[in-house]
């Protein structure tokens, strides 16, 4: 649980209040009002929401609050920790970062130390649905080489970029525009192992090549071929993290899935994604599964 998301470094990333079908963040400079199934409760703060510099509609689109700096709906930069974030509205309501997964960043980068001095070399970690990078760049900050898979090239080329405004571009990591199974599957093929793999599949999807050959993705049909695949490319004493925004699947599901992949599990720890705002409102996003190999 992430309460308030609180400071990561220099910005200020937070859920100041959520209800009524929507969710009030900051994102450093700019609030941001947006659509958020899961708060099916009233709003604890109705006058915070009157500070919003962005809001999101489905049918609308982005507008931007007259007279506010975000009102040119321009990206802008955040910082965390030691990463820097460029932040768009995208055409489906994202803005390029999930704040409910920056504490799982910093169990990652604790991950990729520990392993780095177990092993004493460079951990080699997959990053599947990696969307604009902030794993990717948290695990190569630690000290990892890192395998960076995105089916959407214009998400590769974002990440590319947050790379660089980070300082981390001369880093090893391979930019991969491809189908997350698919790239799977060839990996365990060439034999290839990774010491730690960090999976964010969409409930819903799709892989390289959509609308010209590429295959549809549904997590509850494909999640247990895909954690198939990623237990063989897993070098012993591996490392995953699991996290899923569906509704669709429980964290026990996942935990059962997980456990019946990776026959050699030495521990899975299933947590809500869960953030909670300063205002006391919290939301259930979903599911973070870290499994921990033998
Ligand atoms: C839920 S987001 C990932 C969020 C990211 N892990 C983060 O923390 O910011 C899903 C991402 O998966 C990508 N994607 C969707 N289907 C894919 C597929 N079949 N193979 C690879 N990437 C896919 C999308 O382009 C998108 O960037």
């Amino acid at each position: 649980m992430i309460r308030a998301m609180g400071d990561f470094g220099d910005d200020r990333i937070e859920l100041v209040d959520a209800g009524d079908g929507r969710r009030l963040e900051r994102f450093g400079a700019v609030v941001v009002d947006r659509p958020a199934p899961a708060a099916n409760f009233w709003q604890r703060d109705p006058e915070a929401w009157r500070a919003a510099d962005l809001r999101f509609d489905p049918e609308l689109g982005w507008s931007g609050r007259a007279g506010s700096d975000a009102g040119a709906i321009s990206p802008w930069q955040v910082r965390i920790g030691d990463l820097t974030m460029e932040l768009r509205p995208t055409s489906s309501g994202g803005l390029g970062l999930y704040p409910e997964h920056l504490a799982n960043s910093l169990r990652l980068a604790l991950d990729v130390a520990e392993r780095g001095r177990a092993t004493e070399r460079p951990p080699a970690v997959l990053n599947l649905f990696a969307h604009t990078g902030v794993h990717t760049l948290t695990a190569a900050r630690a000290g990892a080489s890192v395998a960076h898979v995105d089916s959407a090239r214009t998400v590769v080329a974002w990440a590319r970029r947050n790379a660089e405004l980070s300082g981390l571009a001369d880093r090893p990591i391979r930019w991969l525009v491809d189908d997350a199974a698919a790239f799977v599957a060839r990996e365990g093929r060439r034999g290839r192992r990774y010491d730690g793999i960090v999976l964010d599949p969409p409930s819903y999807g799709h892989g390289h090549g959509r609308g010209r050959g590429g295959r549809r993705w549904r997590l509850a049909d494909e999640l247990v071929a895909l954690l198939e695949g990623c237990a063989a490319v897993l070098a012993d004493d591996g490392f995953v993290l699991l996290t899923a925004h569906t509704t669709g699947i429980g964290g026990r599901e996942l935990e059962e899935s997980v456990g019946a992949a990776f026959p050699s599990v030495v521990r899975v720890e299933a947590s809500p994604l869960q953030i909670v705002a300063g205002s006391g409102a919290a939301l259930d996003l979903g599911w973070s599964v870290r499994v921990v190999a033998g």
